[in-house]
């Protein structure tokens, strides 16, 4: 089998991570933050290890400053509704995957309004098109900072100067660029990073992350319930991460997203990237050299996304799949980005590497779409 799909959850994951899940379930198994026997001191302990560990990697203020969530998406839900309501407005990049711009659909169907952006490329242009379409109104910039279709950036640091100057909350979907893009929040200006724990942190599924910005006031809370601090009080705690946490926290996902980082942490950051990116241009190149195949993204990255004349992009992930390779098809949640990339009617395959691909993968790949295409191709 050769799996393809790391733009989806990276698989296999490193052996650190599945001994830490097991480990947690057997030695540390109490609530954390909900009582003070041993157990669940050991459960708290993981939990404020894993907030130190990604406070540091992501630069933020503190550990406090790093709250679990479910995945990025309740991250996102959490961070866009609660900065803004009826009357507001928001600014929602053009590459956005649904996992922020339902949120924002939701709200604009509860009274808020919205603008698409182009917020990837050159950070000059993206300031003036900030400068343009921004109004008193608006509350925040909701930005993707690596699409999960695409391999274009956005200048976080840039857009991160221009919302401060404007007092606008920056809210990032870091989905795809988290272990494998360098993200500071401080530096770069953000009041919430997004964070999936399963991706390119190599981390079990049931955990993700709301990293908050030093200046973050907090916005409303969408989820409210036990916090472990000030039971008497009727809403949730001002203060993070407890704000952001109601309900037991995944512990063992959590230990898992902690030796996760870790192994992000020896490998390199940049290493990820370079190595992903190479074996996703190899791929690239050999379908691109293939009759009846077109390639719809070229700039440098993760990702492969192609198409084969003649067939719907889940039959060409169904061949795959027969042939041993893991892809994913279709509009991966994202119409709105595939639709600027020309594929919004019915998607196309995605191919995405991760760390533990090699060349033999990229190979496989081409030779099989090329079989693929002959045989059932038009
Ligand atoms: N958002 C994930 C993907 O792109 C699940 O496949």
């Amino acid at each position: 089998m050769i799996y393809l799909d790391h733009a989806a959850t990276s698989y296999p994951k490193p052996p650190d991570v599945l001994r830490a899940v097991a480990r947690c379930m057997r030695e540390c198994g109490g609530n954390p933050g909900r009582g003070t026997h041993r157990l669940a001191m050991r459960a708290a302990e993981t939990l404020y290890e894993c907030r130190r560990e990604a406070a540091e990697y992501f630069g933020a203020a503190g550990p406090e400053r790093v709250a679990f969530t479910m995945n990025a998406t309740y991250a996102l839900n959490m961070a866009i509704k609660g900065a803004a309501g009826a009357g507001d407005h928001l600014l929602l990049d053009r590459m956005a995957h649904n996992s922020s711009a339902r949120p924002v659909f939701a709200l604009a169907d509860a009274g808020a309004s919205y603008d698409l952006a182009e917020l990837s490329g050159d950070p000059e242009r993206i300031r003036e098109e900030l400068e343009h379409k921004c109004r008193p109104q608006t509350r925040a910039v909701i930005v993707t900072h690596v699409p999960n279709v695409a391999n274009r950036e956005a200048p976080l640091a840039a857009i991160g100067a221009f919302c401060r100057r404007r007092g606008i909350t920056l809210i990032v979907d870091a989905a795809q660029s988290a272990g494998s893009h360098p993200i500071s929040v401080e530096k770069d200006g953000i009041d919430v990073l997004c964070v999936p724990g399963h991706k390119g942190l190599l981390g079990p599924q049931g955990c993700g992350m709301m990293i908050l910005g030093e200046r973050y006031a907090g916005g409303k809370t969408i989820l409210e319930g036990g916090s472990g601090v000030r039971s008497e009080e009727r809403g949730m705690p001002d203060s993070p991460p407890e704000r952001y946490e109601a309900g037991t926290p995944p512990t063992p996902a959590v230990a898992g997203l902690l030796e996760g980082i870790r192994a992000v942490r020896r490998y390199g950051t940049e290493r990820v990237l370079a190595h992903e990116s190479a074996l996703a241009a190899a791929a690239a190149d050999a379908l691109r050299a293939l009759d009846g195949v077109r390639v719809r993204e070229d700039a440098p990255g993760a990702i492969v996304l192609f198409e084969v004349e003649g067939m719907p992009s889940p039959a060409v992930g169904e061949e795959l799949d027969r042939r041993g390779i893991c892809v994913r098809a279709g509009l991966h949640c994202a119409p709105l980005a595939h639709r600027v990339l020309g594929t919004g009617k019915s998607g196309a395959v995605r191919a995405s590497f991760g760390i533990t691909n090699t060349e033999r993968d990229a190979r496989a790949l081409a030779d099989a779409v090329a079989e693929i295409a002959a045989r059932h191709g038009r």
